[in-house]
């Protein structure tokens, strides 16, 4: 699936937009180990994602090469709800408005088009990660808000308070669900 972006989204870059596929989990393991400051999980893992939760996983392509990656899920209780678990992009690529046109290619992916809120848990410390989801909310002309959700006490060891970002309503044809 191929998804355009808006003028304000470097549409010139050229990326190729897909959902991941079962034979997907060393890619995305790839990616979230190269793209620098993200937490790398088991290769098992990733497996899991992209083989049960593939449809709401996306993967950027450049030039064949995979550059980028949203890992989601809709949150069982909360079936209008898409949460970003990861997102990322290899260095090289950061810092242009290319992690925006992820998350808006990943909103667009079809199992996500139903869904009216973002969901995601952004640690304190990770300014990158804060200013896209509020950039998301901006581009998606609605709000954000900031609540606490895991706390650093919930950890088992060491780990910094990850509060939860909800942006929404998503005018997205059908009326607001609140999930
Ligand atoms: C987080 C990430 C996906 C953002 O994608 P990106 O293409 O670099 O970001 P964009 O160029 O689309 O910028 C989006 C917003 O983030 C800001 N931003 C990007 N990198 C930043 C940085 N290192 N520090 C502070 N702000 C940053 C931009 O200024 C922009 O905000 P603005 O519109 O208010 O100016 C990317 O930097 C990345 O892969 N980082 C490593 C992995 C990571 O930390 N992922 C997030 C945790 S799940």
């Amino acid at each position: 699936m191929t998804v355009s972006g808006s003028t304000t989204l470097t549409p010139s870059f050229p990326l190729v937009f897909r959902s991941a596929r079962p034979a997907d989990g060393a890619t995305l393991w790839r990616l979230v180990q190269g793209a620098g400051t993200l937490e790398l999980n088991s290769q098992y893992f990733y497996l899991l994602l992209a083989t049960d939760f593939g449809d709401t996983c996306l993967i950027a392509e450049h030039e064949g090469e995979a550059v980028g990656m949203v890992i989601g899920y809709q949150p069982p209780r909360e079936p209008h709800t898409a949460f970003v678990w990861q997102v990322g992009l290899l260095p090289e690529h950061q810092g242009k408005g290319l992690g925006l046109r992820l998350l808006m290619a990943w909103l667009a992916l079809p199992a996500n088009t139903h869904c009216q809120w973002v969901t995601a848990t952004v640690a304190d410390d990770n300014t990158a990660s804060q200013a896209l989801f509020k950039r998301l909310a901006r581009e998606l002309e609605t709000g954000c808000e900031v609540r606490p959700h895991f706390t650093a006490d919930l950890f088992a060891h060491d780990h910094p308070a990850e509060p939860l970002y909800r942006i929404g309503p998503l005018a997205r044809g059908a009326p607001a669900r609140s999930d």
